[in-house]
């Protein structure tokens, strides 16, 4: 089974509580937060007061991927101010062990997040602590880039690196996803799917979703 994650990053942020509750409709499991601080990327987006909002407006699972220099500084004030899945970038983190367990410690589900250029080697060692594995599928820092077509490769070897080790890692994946290429990332191996533009870009978020599940459903 997959689930769609909508990210809000592509949301109208002056009527949020709307759009969330526009994807509830359509079948969104998953509420996508994107955390950057303008210098692990080249961009600033939402912090900890808009979790804490978000947290007292919906019951989805709200899913913080923290795109920040220092994670282990902030992943627990994530799950306190909220969020139900924490992810931290094994870019970012040099104590990344230590913080998958405190995010778990703290009540989360703590996921290894993994840009496009980092191999997945460096996954290695952290692996057994993860929940989940992000796998980025675009260079992280803004909404509506496309999907970089090596990733689906890195995808199935990402599988394969979970399933030899007999782990039940969950791989989520972000970046580029739309209709068209859904059902080769969900037969691939992504469980949890991040949809940014494709759902919040076209007008009617309910029903992009809606595409996004039967797509991914047929292929599944
Ligand atoms: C990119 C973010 C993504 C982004 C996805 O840095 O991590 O979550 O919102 O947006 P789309 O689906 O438009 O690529
Ligand atoms: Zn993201």
């Amino acid at each position: 089974m997959f689930e769609i994650a909508p990210s809000i990053l592509s949301a109208d942020f002056t009527k949020l509580a709307d759009e969330i509750a526009a994807v509830e409709s359509g079948g969104a499991k998953v509420l996508h937060v994107d955390v950057m601080d303008g210098h692990f990327v080249p961009n600033i987006t939402i912090g900890l007061p808009v979790v804490k909002s978000l947290r007292k407006a919906t019951k989805l699972t709200i899913d913080t991927h923290l795109m920040i220099e220092e994670p282990s500084r902030y992943a627990v004030q994530f799950v306190e101010a909220g969020a139900d899945m924490v992810s931290v970038h094994v870019e970012a983190d040099v104590h990344l062990q230590r913080t998958l367990v405190a995010i778990k410690e703290a009540g989360a589900k703590a996921g290894i997040a993994i840009n496009p250029g980092t191999p997945l080697s460096s996954l290695e060692e952290a692996l057994p602590y993860a929940d989940f594995v992000l796998l980025m599928s675009v260079n992280p820092g803004f909404g509506g880039q496309s999907f970089i077509p090596t990733s689906v490769d890195k995808l199935r070897r990402l599988k394969k690196m979970i399933d030899d080790r007999g782990l039940s890692t969950r791989i989520e994946i972000d970046g580029g996803i739309d209709a068209g290429n859904i059902a080769e990332i969900v037969r691939s191996g992504a469980e949890i799917i991040v949809a940014g533009s494709a759902v919040y870009g076209r007008g009617n978020p309910a029903e992009a979703v809606r595409e996004l599940i039967d797509k991914g459903t047929a292929w599944a």
